[in-house]
């Protein structure tokens, strides 16, 4: 391979015929290859390059074909929300859309696990129909802090969560055929600086928090890959670390799929490799140039060798290796079906004073204002969007189910939406965000007006983040001043004519709601729920579904409530980083972040210190409501697993479904623990009004235990143990008592990770 680099090497060759079957085992192979081969394999064929198209137009990534050894190229595609590939093809009039599913924050609000295995069915079908054989996702980085800009990727601020709904999508999407891979590991918690970004952080939180997710799914499900993230841990880029990547991702939990890097992460492929990274991604020049260089003084051949067998393995189990003839057809009509249930499943009813909904169709014409009415906000901007057919728009998604919607608010607002797009600078590139139309500062007359004329109004507004930048504290956490003056404004004028007004929240994460909360009448949250929002928001809005959702991560009071405000993103610096390439992005930014608040991420902070909340974890209303029977142990005394079971009941007048909560209350003689911590979650089905349906829980050792660093064990202290079952986690219905008579101890080999 000398000279070439990976991606002119896999110019050099012909494409391998898809289906060419390996004369020999992974071992024969590998036995023929030669160095330079093994060197191609374990790196991606490069960033796009005009001159080299990818198979998939528009896909993220390749791997090296062998074709003298019958081995196929692969490829990689995003991501988290849907297939992102390019929609549309050069020299073609055929379109290559895919489905843009909720965001996942949208997603882990219905805590539905066999919704999210049937979406992630659904998305592996439109990767395996558009030939790709790898899908980058889910993600699943805690949401430790609610300005980092791509939360809307993430599923929640809790672990336990976490890992649950990944697992249930990694299995939807690899029950097609096609891998999922779990990104970014681990603590890639923020956009700032990310490429250079040290993640301080103690072993404890390190455990409990940022990897017990990715824990729970790789031992779930099986994930066929694992993306390390951009940003160092406590002073080694996670890509290079081979406490993370071997010792405890492949030694402690048994992962046995492919480890790759993050599109250009880290800074020296020597040790990415050595550490347990087996994929170079997208695969560079100075990666191809460093490993011919350096191989014989710095890289043991068996940690080469173990690299080519993981892409080797991830090849011959791709469907591009059995032939797979895709069809570059994928039903998105049945996947439309999926992502408009995932979107009303998801919505979330903060309020609902007075019965204000459901609306009644026919009955009421809609004024709706805010731009976010007509322009919904599908999903975030980077990596993690997706190139969607259409948009639902909550307007259309309305006047779908007959209801009015004001005509001339309408063409006010979509005249100035189509101005401002005509104005506003397109982005050149995926680094830049896409800039939306600011709020239309309408005229106090015209809103009276309306009040006067229509019968309910509906304030929107809509949020975008997305990769490369974070988010901002004034006019995007915190509503703009615009957005404040319309809410009130609007309420005042409606609440006059004895009318309501509904707030909705097209939002990828969190905002500020405290400060105009009271001023309407009821609040719902229908997140960035993909192509089908408006659908699904109006199937809840109209009463055709009752709303299910719950939030899946704290909306607190204000900003400085969040444990992590006062370390995030970290002090700015003057100095110049001085590594590598990535140092033009980050002069000024800060080096590194203390993730000072340890294991008090989210509702444990809240919680463990009694800061109120606007909005709690695990809170959300229905049109219905639900009774809570007793909570009934399998046993008193805990040996090594434990049942739990309540009977819930739906005791309100319409049908709907409850997510029940089981949280533990642990002892805390030797180790700190919070008052409570998420060990179980279960949604019952549909239920009619006074129908009751039993749910079940199982605790194991691992759900009564923390994690010690000092024993680097996982104990579970001998003590009284409370389970409460509730409706959220300040919401808790009903309680019972257990007890571990001696400690029980799961020791972990020592791992370095520590600060
Ligand atoms: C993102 C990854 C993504 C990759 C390939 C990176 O910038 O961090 O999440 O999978 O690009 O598009």
């Amino acid at each position: 391979m000398k000279g070439l680099l990976p991606w002119a090497l896999a110019a050099s060759l012909a494409f391998v015929q898809a289906g060419a079957q390996p004369a020999r085992s992974i071992e024969d192979l590998l036995s023929q290859m030669t160095l330079e081969q093994k060197m191609g394999l374990v790196s991606g064929t490069g960033a796009q390059d005009p001159a080299i198209p990818p198979r998939v137009a528009g896909a993220a990534g390749s791997t090296l074909p062998l074709p003298d050894f019958g081995v196929p190229q692969i490829t990689l595609a995003d991501g988290p929300a849907g297939v992102r590939i390019a929609p549309a093809r050069e020299g073609s009039d055929k379109t290559y859309y895919a489905t843009a599913f909720p965001i996942a924050t949208a997603l882990t609000s219905t805590w539905d696990v066999e919704l999210l295995r049937q979406l992630g069915e659904a998305m592996g079908n439109e990767a395996k129909e558009y030939g790709v054989d790898l899908l980058l996702g889910p993600a699943m980085n805690i949401h430790r802090n609610p300005l980092t800009g791509r939360n809307f990727e993430y599923f929640t601020e809790d672990p336990y969560l976490n890992g649950h709904v990944a697992a249930a999508l990694v299995n939807g999407v690899q029950s097609t055929g096609v891998g999922a891979t779990l990104k970014h590991f681990v603590a890639n918690n923020q956009e700032t600086n990310r490429f250079l970004l040290d993640t301080l952080v103690d072993e404890r939180a390190l455990r409990e928090i940022y990897l017990q997710g990715f824990e729970i799914a790789v031992r779930r499900a099986h994930p066929s890959a694992i993306m390390a993230a951009y940003n160092k841990v406590n002073g080694q880029y996670s890509s290079q670390s081979h406490d993370l990547l071997t010792r405890i991702l492949r030694d402690e939990w048994g992962f046995e799929g492919l480890v790759m890097t993050d599109w250009f992460g880290g800074n020296d492929a020597i040790e990415q490799i050595a550490a347990g990274t087996d994929l170079l991604m997208p695969g560079t020049e100075q990666q191809a140039t460093q490993l011919r260089d350096e191989f014989k003084e710095r890289l043991d051949p068996a940690a080469l060798d173990r690299a080519v067998r993981k892409v080797l393995a991830a090849v011959f189990s791709s469907p591009t290796y059995g032939n797979y003839a895709f069809s570059d057809a994928p039903d998105l009509a049945a996947s439309a079906k999926i992502a408009r249930h995932a979107a009303a499943e998801s919505v979330v009813l903060l309020k609902n004073n007075n019965g204000t909904l459901p609306l009644v169709a026919g009955e009421l014409s809609i004024a709706a204002f805010g731009n976010a009415s007509y322009d919904l906000i599908s999903g975030g901007s980077g990596s993690g969007d997706v190139n969607e057919a259409y948009t639902v728009s909550l307007a259309a998604g309305l006047r779908a189910q007959t209801f009015q919607i004001d005509a001339e608010l309408e063409s006010v607002y979509q005249s100035h939406i189509e101005r401002r797009y005509r104005e506003l600078p397109v982005p050149q590139s995926i680094f830049e965000p896409v800039l939306r139309p600011e709020e239309l500062p309408l005229s106090s007359e015209l809103i009276k007006r309306k009040a006067r004329e229509a019968g309910v109004a509906i304030v929107a507004i809509g949020r975008n983040s997305g990769e490369f930048a974070d988010r901002k504290l004034e006019d995007d956490f915190n509503l703009s001043a615009e957005e404040l003056r319309l809410i009130r404004t609007v309420a005042a004028a409606f609440h006059t004519e004895g009318k309501r007004v509904i707030a909705v929240l097209n939002i990828g994460n969190v905002v500020e709601m405290d400060s105009w909360r009271d001023a309407v009448d009821a609040i719902v949250v229908p997140w960035q729920g993909g192509q089908e929002a408006g659908h699904g928001l109006a199937d809840v809005l109209s009463g055709r579904v009752t709303p299910s959702g719950k939030l899946a991560t704290t909306i607190p009071l204000r900003y400085s409530d969040v444990a992590s405000a006062q370390n995030f993103p970290g002090e700015s610096t003057d100095e110049e980083p001085v590594q590598d390439g990535w140092s033009r992005f980050s002069i000024g930014q800060p080096s590194a972040v203390d993730y000072a608040e340890g294991i008090y991420v989210g509702y444990r902070h809240h919680d463990a210190f009694n800061v109120p909340v606007a909005y709690e974890f695990g809170f959300g209303l229905s049109y219905t409501e639900f009774s809570y029977g007793e909570v009934r142990l399998s046993e008193s005394n805990f040996d090594s697993s434990l049942t739990v079971s309540i009977e819930l009941s739906n005791s309100g007048s319409v049908a709907g479904k409850e997510v029940a909560q089981l949280y533990l209350r642990a002892p805390a003689s030797r180790l700190d623990k919070p008052p409570r911590e998420l060990k179980g979650f279960a949604k019952t089905q549909l239920l009619q009004s006074g129908e009751t349906q039993t749910l079940t829980f199982e605790l194991d050792s691992r759900s009564l235990a923390s994690f010690d660093s000092d024993r680097s064990a996982w104990v579970a202290e001998a003590g009284d143990y409370t389970v409460e079952i509730g409706a959220s986690s300040r919401d808790l219905r009903s309680r019972a008592r257990f007890t571990l008579a001696a400690e029980i101890a799961l020791p972990v080999e020592r791992a370095l990770v520590r600060r």
